[in-house]
């Protein structure tokens, strides 16, 4: 299914991404590969660059081919660093690279956001997450934080909230709607990768602990993978602004508890 294209992935230098990148390139897809740091096995393609900032992303859609089939928007943090960064790499950032890129996708091509099962209260936060992803562009994320009042722990989460609203918003958003373009995302619950320490300090262990008994093991990249690339293929044609859990059925234990049934 992915023979042949071209799939931009970000995040490949670890964990989710980096395995993506890989069963990509096993499925016969060439690879372009972006991250802050070196990938430690090298990868055929890689962009060195920081989705953090609007001359990160400029930077790196200037050394991006004409032509590409799938964006998949791995790369994130877990909140450790504080609510301004978190907010640039995993929201603001990554939309930016999404709209910078979307007149090099061809019709019909796809993108990918990795959000997570902690962006679950989209819904509970509407107003708040209607607000912050109205703002256009790449804004001052500093001044953003400032003016909303926003605090460090409250990073990924709302960053992974902004992240499932927009989704849905830019699968109707001319930029991609007019060239069939499909926007969607894949939410994992905990998976083994260097992300899941820092998750424990920010979040705490009885929480990470609760998802994973729930289901009965932490994910791993390769459970993930998978499913971000179907999304990025043409078996998912008709799949668009939605958000597929990856997640051992957590969603649907949280749903359970949440909505009494
Ligand atoms: N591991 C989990 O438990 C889990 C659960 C739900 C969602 N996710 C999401 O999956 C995605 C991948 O996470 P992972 O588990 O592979 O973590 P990871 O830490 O192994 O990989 C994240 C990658 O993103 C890169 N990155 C960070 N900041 C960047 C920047 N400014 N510019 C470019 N690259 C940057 C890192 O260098 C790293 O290689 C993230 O969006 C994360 O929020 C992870």
């Amino acid at each position: 299914m992915l023979f042949g294209k071209t799939i931009l992935v970000t995040g490949v230098a670890s964990g989710i991404g980096a395995r993506t990148a890989e069963l990509a390139g096993q499925m016969g897809a060439d690879v372009i590969g972006v991250d802050v740091r070196e990938p430690a096995g090298g990868s055929a393609a890689f962009i060195k660059g920081d989705l953090s900032t609007p001359s990160g992303v400029a930077e790196i859609v200037a050394q991006l081919p004409v032509r590409l089939d799938a964006l998949a928007n791995v790369a994130g943090l877990s909140g450790s660093t504080g609510v301004v960064s978190t907010l640039a790499v995993n929201f603001y950032g990554l939309r930016a690279l999404s709209e910078a890129v979307a007149p090099r996708l061809r019709e019909g091509g796809a993108i990918v956001n990795v959000a997570s099962i902690a962006g679950y209260g989209w819904r509970a936060n509407l107003e708040r997450a209607k607000s912050l992803a109205s703002i256009d562009g790449f804004p001052d994320v500093a001044a953003v934080v400032a003016e909303h009042d926003l605090k460090d722990e409250q990073g990924y989460p709302l960053s992974k909230e902004l992240l499932l609203l927009w989704t849905m918003r830019a699968a109707h958003q001319p930029l991609f709607k007019n060239r069939g373009i499909r926007v969607n995302a894949v939410s994992p619950g905990p998976v083994e990768t260097p992300i899941l320490k820092q998750f424990r300090a920010v979040l705490g262990d009885a929480r990470v602990d609760s998802d994973i008994t729930r289901v009965g093991r932490a994910g791993t990249s390769a459970d993930i993978a998978p499913a971000v690339l179907f999304l990025c293929s043409d078996g998912a044609r008709w799949i668009n602004g939605t958000n597929l859990a990856a997640d051992g059925g957590l969603e649907a234990s949280i749903n359970a508890d949440v909505l009494g049934f």
